[in-house]
Formats: structure tokens, sequence, C-alpha cells
């Protein structure tokens, strides 16, 4: 036996000495939209390859026990010949664990009926413990998070910001827009944040994203759904993790649609609408009606403030009727760069928290109390607000 592991692990090693041209997964894994009932894992290899992800049980055996799960990255039925591919894993059990592996084999040609493939890459769990994710939960009893927002590629900071506020035991990590300035390319998501995410957490936690107003602009800009919810059909979701239910809004641009810096490009106040019509629906969801807190995650705080843009304005005339209706506790947003509170108001019938740049946005729950705070890296804790349970 340890004679057959020895010869596994030179054989591995030679594989990996002399494939210097062998494919590579070059960014990620990284987690997507994990749910009580699915996960979606992402990657880039270096060569076009079809991708797969095997999936385990956490239940101590080795991965080498049996034969796992496979489930592979396909399009209408095929499997994708891609550099970026995104798995999207079902029929998961509620608040479990699971290990992961993914794996792109190299495609070489595809003529007619034909297909050449080339080397294999895979995560390793021979040297190393297999990655691991665990999905959400709606019966947990208590939760918490963290949120950051408006990094604008000081990838630096994120660190800093995120163990300020002890990331590593918090339930969710949210990132709520403006991580970059401009998308004019992949490397952009990968150099500006995402890889200092993925090392940091987001190969075994998920990295619930909700888009900024600088995410949209660029030429790559029209790619972020690939990389980000790329198994949803479209940006704005919901989640649910013990006692809160989370409602995820894509805020879009900040000025009007035919401003010059658009340069026509843009159709925002169309896509709001759309939104507007889906958050209706939200309410039927038996988790939102369960839910005891009710969060909004939004990158622009709405307001017909004066001085406000048109952006903001549309998402206040489009989205506070319907929110109003909808027993929300509280909106969480950034943009601004600085902290701020607006107290409910004739428009608004819940409180709005502004998160700097600077600063850590930590939610926690214990029994009928709410608690809210921005940190920043110096540890002062510039806002805290404590909220009771209305349901
Ligand atoms: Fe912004």
């Amino acid at each position: 036996m340890k004679l057959t592991k020895t010869i596994f692990a030179l054989a591995w090693m030679a594989a990996s000495a002399t494939s210097v041209l062998a494919i590579k997964i070059v960014h990620g894994p990284y987690l997507q939209n994990v749910y009580e009932n699915e996960a979606t894992i992402v990657w880039i290899s270096d060569k076009p390859s079809v991708g797969w992800v095997e999936l385990a049980p956490d239940d101590g055996t080795t991965f080498y026990a049996t034969r796992r799960a496979q489930f592979f990255d396909t399009e209408i039925g095929v499997k994708r010949t891609s550099n970026l591919h995104a798995v999207r894993l079902t029929g998961l059990k509620a608040g479990t664990n699971y290990r992961y592996r993914i794996y792109s084999k190299e495609v070489l040609s595809h003529k007619g009926f034909r297909v050449m493939y080339g080397d294999v890459a895979a995560t390793d769990v021979y040297r190393k413990q297999p990655l691991k994710f665990r999905t959400l939960d709606s019966k947990k009893s208590e939760t918490n998070f963290v949120m950051i927002n408006d990094i604008h590629a000081r990838k630096d900071i994120i660190a800093p910001m995120l163990n300020a506020a002890d990331y590593k035991n918090r339930d969710l990590i949210f990132l709520n827009g403006d991580m970059i300035s401009i998308v004019n390319e992949e490397k952009d998501f990968f150099d500006g944040f995402l890889d200092e995410c993925i090392n940091l957490f987001a190969k075994e936690q998920c990295m619930y994203y909700v888009r900024g107003n600088h995410e949209t602009r660029g030429e790559f800009a029209t790619e972020f759904n690939k990389y980000v919810c790329p198994r949803q059909s479209h940006l704005y979701f919901t989640m649910r993790q013990g006692p809160v239910y989370f409602i995820n809004l894509d805020t879009g641009e900040d000025k009007p649609d035919d401003d010059i810096e658009y340069s026509g490009i843009t159709d925002y106040d169309n896509y709001r609408s759309e939104q507007a019509e889906w958050l209706k629906t939200v309410k039927d969801d038996p988790l939102f009606q369960s839910a005891k807190y009710r969060i909004v995650i939004a990158h622009m705080p709405m307001s017909h403030e004066p001085g406000e843009w048109h952006g903001p304005r549309d998402c206040a005339d489009k989205f506070f009727p319907i929110l109003n209706t909808m027993g929300i506790d509280v909106m969480l947003c950034g943009h601004l760069h600085r902290d701020k509170y607006y107290e409910p108001s004739g428009e608004a019938n819940f409180p709005i928290i502004v998160n700097s740049n600077n600063g850590t946005l930590e939610g926690e729950t214990h029994g009928n109390e709410l608690t809210l705070q921005v940190r920043h890296t110096d540890g002062k804790v510039v806002t805290k607000k404590v909220y009771t349970a209305k349901r």
C-alpha cells in the first residue's frame, strides 16, 4: 500500500515537472450562488478545455474511497470547450459540508464528431485536503455576516478590512460593488480583487457579489455575468441564512443612460424596471415570508435628496414603493465613499446604512436583535445600530 502511494506520488511529481506546457488552472476555483440546495464553482484554465467537478460528502472518508459524483460544465447538453468554467452543483442538502475537486481536460481539436484531448489539470486531493464548502441553512438559529464595498482595485486593503471583522468566523461574505473601477479585460477582475478574494476565502466560502456602478463600465463589462452569478439568469438574487432573508439588488449606473459618458451603450432605466417586476414576486417566497429579518443589499443608496443623481432617483422611484410593502428591516449600501445613515422617512419606511470605502459592515443576529456595525481598519466602530425583530 505504502509502495503504491509512493509510486503514485512520484508519477504525479514527474508529470508535473515534465509537462511545462501542460494545461493549468490559472484562477480559482471560487464559489458563487451557494444556496440551500445548490452551488456554482468557477475557474479559469490557460487552455481551452472541458471542465467538471467531483463532489464528495464530508464524511471522513478519503477522497479516493470511491468514484465521486461528477457535474459537468455544459451548455444546452454539450460540454463547453472554454478557458472559463462554471459548474452548477444541484441536489445538495441544506446546512451540509461538501468536498470538491475540479478538472479541466484540454481540447486540442474538435472537427466534425471527432474530439482530440490533451492533458488534464485538477485541484490536488492527494497532498492537500480537498476543498470544502457549506450550503446555506434557513433553519439555523442565528447568523452573522460581513460586507465590504468600493475597493476600486485596492486589493491590498481587502485582507485588513476582512480581518478587522473576523471574517473567518462569519457565515457570509458580501461584496457590495465597485470592487474595480472599470472592466476592459478579464485580467482587471483577477488583478483588481478576485485573485485576492480567492486566496483569502472564495475557494471555500461563497463570494456573494452585488454589482456596483463601476462594474458596468468598460468593454468587458458585458462579460460580468460569466464570472458572477454565472448560472443564474440575472445578477439580482435572494437568499436565506438562518433568520435573515437577503434581497440583493443591482442598482445599475448612476447617470442617465443618454449621458455622454456611456456613449449610448447602456439601458439601465429599462433594466431597473425589469428588476422591479422581479422584486414584486419575492414576497411569494416561503423563505421570505418566514424570515425574522429582511435585509436589502444594494450598491447605490436610493434617494431623492437634493443633489442626488439620476440612478439613485430611478431606484427610489422603482424599488421603494415595492420594498415599503415588504417589511424590510434595513438596507445596506456603499457608493458614497463615506459613512452615512438614513433614518426611515416618508419615502423609505426602513433605515439605510451606508458603509464607507474603508469600512467593513458586520451583521449579527441574537434572538430578537439584529446588530449592524461599521468598523474601520483601525478598529474604530463608526456606526452601530441594533434593531428589534418585527416578526
Ligand atoms: Fe459606486
